[in-house]
């Protein structure tokens, strides 16, 4: 499994963001990859003001409702087992498990952080305070001590939905 691209630097650019606007898309902010780490210290808790990098691409991203709808041939990157995304907008993380996807909540069980992930050996780790879940969402390790919750999946297509 190679890294994939860090896409911290993917903010919107103004004209993208004013398409978006005329068109009414749904704006999603996600970032891609096996690598994506932000450290925190052992006092940091979910704080809505943490000015952690945006994501990446959102092209082929749609939130409706309590649905998120991701065309693979866009994020194709999602294709490949051990890649991931976490759609912060959607507070959602998605990854592709040895050809499967799982979505959980990127709401840490913890304390709520929720957008301090990294995934690799199929585990999500949050590193606000360093909790390990299975792809299911169970705890492997605390200080979380209750499971994220479950999204369901579907493909259809060339479509990917979670439904939250
Ligand atoms: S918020 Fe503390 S480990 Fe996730």
């Amino acid at each position: 499994m190679g890294n994939l691209l860090s896409t911290k630097s993917g903010s919107l650019t103004d004209s993208r963001r004013k398409f978006l606007e005329k068109t009414g898309a749904s704006i999603v902010l996600a970032t891609f990859g096996a690598a994506f780490f932000t450290s925190c210290s052992s006092t940091d808790d979910a704080d809505p003001t943490n000015p952690n990098p945006p994501g990446g691409s959102s092209s082929g991203i749609t939130i409706s409702g309590n649905s998120i709808s991701i065309n693979l041939s866009i994020q194709s990157a999602l294709n490949t087992s051990g890649n991931w995304l976490l759609i912060e907008n959607a507070r959602t993380l998605v990854a592709n498990v040895n050809g499967s996807f799982v979505a959980l909540t990127s709401v840490c069980t913890h304390s709520g952080c929720d957008r301090n992930w990294t995934f690799g050996n199929n585990r999500f780790t949050c590193t606000c305070h360093g909790s390990v879940f299975d792809p299911r969402g169970q705890v492997l390790q605390g200080p979380a001590t209750a499971p994220l919750t479950q999204f369901g999946t579907q493909v259809s297509g060339t479509t990917l939905v979670v439904t939250r």
